[in-house]
């Protein structure tokens, strides 16, 4: 469920709602504003912060029983000594989120004393996160067993410009995020690359753009050897799709959003080991993470041009498949060795990143589940963050940072390029585990050479194997808000 985000101002004395969150700093003192809320819970919260009961520690949380009517419940999430408010917004907003979900109130306020637009964005995007779930493949249980879902979140804040900006953002942010973790969940058998392509069509006709979608005989036409190699072991249909939004100035350099759109990646015939297999539906979170931002990007009406580009198959073994050792010719006329049929994503988007060429881009951002190397190397805490001009790359790191997904740079020098040298072939597509990021990077800069390009490993920040405590096990909505926050810094 994604809940409405509505914003209303602090008046605790006529405050009528099942829950109200009242997210705190580490070791919190109770401000005069509180004390309607503290006598609602007949002074169960001036006490609990008295007794050090609660301390306010990052994900800390306190459940107090308030009155029959007005503030019925009180639940207290610590947001920790983080530095970055908006950051820890987002965090507590999560946290609460879930846990009323658990709770099944249907309905909450957030209350974290005074806030500007981006922290009540942060606020409203992170109580979006915590309220998202996946049901639509599970039977309901009898309806005696069931709890409400979140359907309604208030923000609560003083300033009334900021909280109409605020929650603005975060209901486009938060429909951009639960779109692309609705497309990450659904499994490869239902979210195909002709699902991808109807819903960018979706997309296209609800927010005004307009869809472009390739199919094998397009392809073959542009000549994209690279891409139809992966698509060869797929009976289904590999597609190109094209998204383009167009409420800048007409003729202005777009920005081009780029995703990886492997609707499963089994490793064809380097075929990867059973164990885990399964987690490999989620290798077209790139591609869901353009149609998210695309998605947000139209509900904000940014003054600005952005094309979404997607690269969508499947990675199968087959009669028919691609083999190690085969070579094939990219759009650009490059040639490539294929060493590891499992290395498919740079095969994907090589063609893609070529194909982007034609748009003249401003900047362009590929997106993409790439690399296991990223996940030893950064972990589930940030996205790997590599390109071909440092102004760039930076610009891209700061909205990282500033939409609560951290990325981090590695560096693309020429000296890794020995890695990833053919004896047949301008190039191979793997050089093997050394620096095995950067030399996929490396591969993809072959192809995005002539325009400023960045490219976001999203391999260990996508979904998470395990419950993050703001995220259960599944998708993270990485990177939307990444793209999104670029892409509007952009248009201001
Ligand atoms: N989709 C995978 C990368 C991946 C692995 C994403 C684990 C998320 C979690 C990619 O297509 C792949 O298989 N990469 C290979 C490259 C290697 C063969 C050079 C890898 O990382 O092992
Ligand atoms: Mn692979
Ligand atoms: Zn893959």
């Amino acid at each position: 469920m994604k809940p409405t985000i509505s914003d209303a101002a602090p008046d605790f004395g006529t405050l009528d709602v099942p829950l109200l969150v009242v997210a705190l700093p580490s070791s919190p003192s109770l401000g005069a504003d509180l004390a309607a809320v503290d006598a609602a819970t007949n002074g169960a919260l001036g006490r609990s912060i008295a007794r050090r009961d609660f301390r306010g520690g990052r994900d800390e949380t306190l459940h107090l029983a308030g009155g029959e009517r007005g503030i019925q419940r009180v639940l207290l999430v610590g947001m920790g000594t983080a530095s970055d408010r908006p950051t820890a917004l987002r965090r507590a907003g999560a946290i609460a989120a879930r846990q009323a979900t658990r709770l099944g109130v249907g309905r909450l306020a957030f209350y974290a004393g005074a806030l500007n637009a981006s922290e009540v964005e942060a606020a409203g995007v992170g109580l979006g996160i915590g309220a998202w779930d996946f049901k639509e493949m599970k039977t309901a249980p009898p309806a005696e067993e069931q709890r409400a879902p979140l359907d309604d979140v208030v923000i609560l804040a003083a300033d009334a410009e900021a909280r109409t900006a605020g929650t603005r953002a975060a209901t486009a942010l938060g429909e951009g995020m639960a779109l692309a973790r609705r497309l990450g969940m659904l499994p490869g058998n239902v979210c195909t690359p002709d699902y991808l392509a109807d819903t960018a069509r979706d997309i296209a006709k609800r927010l005004g753009m307009q869809t472009t979608v390739m199919g094998r005989a397009a392809m073959q036409e542009a000549k994209m050897g690279s891409f139809l190699a992966v698509a060869q072991g797929t009976t289904q249909e590999p597609r190109l799709i094209m998204l383009e939004y167009q409420k800048g100035e007409k003729g202005a350099k777009p920005i081009v959003l780029v995703g990886k759109g492997l609707c499963f990646d089994s490793g064809g015939i380097s075929i990867k080991p059973a164990q885990g297999m399964e987690w490999m539906k989620f290798d077209m979170c790139g591609a869901a993470g353009v149609l998210g931002a695309m998605e947000a990007i139209g509900r904000l009406e940014l003054p600005i041009n952005v094309v979404g580009l997607i690269g969508s198959t499947t990675n199968m073994p087959s009669g028919e498949a691609m083999k190690p050792g085969d070579v094939v010719q990219a759009s650009n006329g490059k040639y490539i060795e294929i060493i590891n049929t499992d290395a498919e994503g740079r095969l994907v988007l090589a063609d893609v990143l070529a194909f982007a060429k034609r748009m003249s881009p401003a900047a362009v951002i590929d997106a993409a589940t790439l690399t296991g190397a990223c996940v030893i190397a950064l972990g589930h805490n940030a996205t790997g963050v590599m390109g071909n001009n440092d102004a760039l790359v930076q610009e891209v790191l700061d909205a990282a940072k500033r939409a609560g997904e951290p990325g981090w740079p590695l560096p693309l020098w020429d000296e890794y390029k020995d890695l990833i040298k053919s004896d047949v072939a301008d190039i191979k597509n793997s050089g093997g585990r050394p620096a095995g990021t950067i030399t996929a990077a490396l591969f993809l800069k072959e192809f995005a050479d002539d325009y400023p390009w960045v490219h976001l490993d999203i391999a260990g920040t996508a979904y998470t194997e395990s419950d993050l405590g703001t995220v259960p096990r599944g998708p993270t909505g990485v990177p939307v808000g990444t793209f999104v926050e670029f892409v509007r810094e952009r248009a201001r």
